[in-house]
This record gives structure tokens, sequence and C-alpha cells, in this order.
């Protein structure tokens, strides 16, 4: 019988992940098929118990849902240290991870930037910042956290067991770093003349990685260009967590190509 799989959040509309998911059980000709479900916060704890009782496959959690979700599943230890899920397997109750910073290693990874024992200029401290925050210090990763509000990053890198530092330290920061990640908001539509650096502050031998992907050219990539740094956008973030999720779920290698081949045509 078909399997169903869905993601619970509120908007959701706009979500890629039907176009990736699908492409992927078409290409691997799987008889499964993955939904968008707007799920308000109230209905969640019914919505991902309703998922398992009606023989779902999986479920992705996004938000504002991520963090409420922890207390709906079984955490696996990742996903109970960031304090937030964003993928729920059905195989072995209801088990909750989180794949968003493994998403990230491997946006990275695929563009030729390894984190082990690099120096990591991480900005923001809110759901995203904390999911890389977690998964890059435990690969061996030197993660320093900046954000606009301080008490955040203090509290975050509290948690992690890694550095805080000013936002307006970042110029002195970067000197001796190999990755700046912008984990905010910033830059994305229809802010796009905004960034958290410009080139003045970048130098060639950093990598920039923005998990922004709407616009896929933000602002602070296209000054990370002039600088002379590797540019990383945020698409690849976006397909590596759901094919990490895909490969929870499935146990089966996922088409990676293929998935963001689904997602560059959705954000066209
Ligand atoms: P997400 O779950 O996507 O990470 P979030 O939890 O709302 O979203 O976190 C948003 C992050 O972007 C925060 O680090 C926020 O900084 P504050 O903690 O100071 O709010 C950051 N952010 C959002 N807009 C910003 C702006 N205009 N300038 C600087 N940082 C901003």
């Amino acid at each position: 019988m078909k399997k169903v799989f869905g993601v619970q959040g509120d908007p959701i509309e706009h979500s890629l992940s039907p176009a990736m998911h699908n492409a992927a059980f078409r290409k691997l000709k799987m008889d499964c098929e993955y939904h968008a479900f707007r799920v308000m916060k109230k209905n969640l704890k019914d919505a991902i118990q309703g998922a398992q009782a009606m023989g779902f496959g999986g479920l992705n959690i996004t938000v504002p849902h991520k963090e409420k979700a922890l207390e709906f599943t079984n955490p696996d230890t990742l996903a109970r240290r960031i304090g937030a899920v964003n993928t729920v397997s059905f195989n072995d109750g209801i088990r909750g991870h989180n794949t968003d910073g493994l998403g990230a290693e491997l946006a990275l990874r695929e563009a030729g930037v390894g984190i082990k024992s690099s120096n990591v200029v991480l900005v923001g401290a809110g759901g995203a910042a904390r999911a890389i925050a977690f998964h890059f210090a435990e690969k061996g990763a030197c993660v320093t956290i900046a954000n606009r509000t301080p008490e955040k990053a203090e509290v975050l890198a509290e948690d992690v067991g890694c550095s805080h530092a000013g936002i307006e330290d970042l110029k002195g920061l970067l000197q001796d770093s190999d990755i700046l990640i912008n984990a905010t908001s910033v830059g994305m539509h229809p802010h796009i003349d905004a960034t958290i650096a410009n080139r003045d502050i970048l130098h060639p031998d950093l990598a920039v990685f923005d998990i922004v992907y709407n616009p896929l050219q933000t602002k602070l990539l296209h000054q990370a260009e002039l600088a002379g740094a590797k540019p990383i956008n945020g698409v690849a973030m976006l397909v590596h967590q759901g094919a990490e999720a895909f490969r929870i779920w499935t146990g089966q290698k996922p088409p990676v190509e293929v998935m963001r081949k689904a997602v560059l045509e959705g954000l066209d």
C-alpha cells in the first residue's frame, strides 16, 4: 500500500519539501507520496500521533513547531540537546530527530569545506543557529556565536560549551576564521538589501555560508564574492536536511541531485 509522508507547519503553503521528496520517491520508483499539512499549535500533538496511527512513513516538522514537537516524540540525543525536532520517524515508536545541523555540514562539504578543527563564526541564536552550533561543535569545529541580542548568544554558547562574542566584534573575529555562517533571517526576501557583513570585513580564505535561500544570491553572498571568499547558498542545506530525513525514514540512499533540481525549480 502507498506510504504517506508529510510536513507539518503553519504557514506551510510555500514549503518546497513536497516537491523535493516526491521527486525522490518518483526517481526511486517508490510507492510513496508526500504532502504539506497546515497544523495549528494546539493540534500538534494530535497531528503527530494521528500520522502514526494512520501509518505514515514519516514527518518533517517546520516553523513554528520544531521546539514544541520535542514533547510529543521520543527525541534522539542530538534533537534533545538542540531542543528541537525537524524529522519524525515511526519505525520505532515516535522518534524525533534533527537533521538541520548535518544538512549545514553536508552543504559545506559538497563545496569542499570541512568543519573539523575549523574556526566557525556563527551569526544568530535562533532555532537554525542552535541546530548548527550543537552539530558543528560535536563534529570538532571551534564555534563562536554572535547575535544581535547578546544574551541569547551567551545562553546558546553556554548550552553548547563554545564561545560567544559581540556582533560588533565581527571584523576581528573573522580575521582568524575559516567559515562565516549567517543563521539569521537577515537578507531574506523582501529585505534583500540587508547583510550581516560587507566585503571590507571578509577575506579570500573564508567560506561564507548563508542559510537564506530566497533569494538564492543574498547580499551577503555577493559581498563574499567581491571579497574573493567562497560563497555557499542555503539551498544545499535545505536539500541535505531533507535528504537525511529521507535516509532515516526509508533507509535508502537519497537521490540528492534530483531533490536539488526539484527545489531549484520550485524557487523559480
Ligand atoms: P530561526 O528558527 O529561523 O533561527 P528565530 O528563532 O526567529 O528563527 O531566530 C532568528 C535569528 O535571526 C535570531 O538570532 C535573531 O536575532 P535576535 O536574537 O537578536 O532576535 C536574528 N535576526 C532576525 N532579524 C535580525 C536583524 N534584522 N538583525 C540581526 N539579527 C536578526
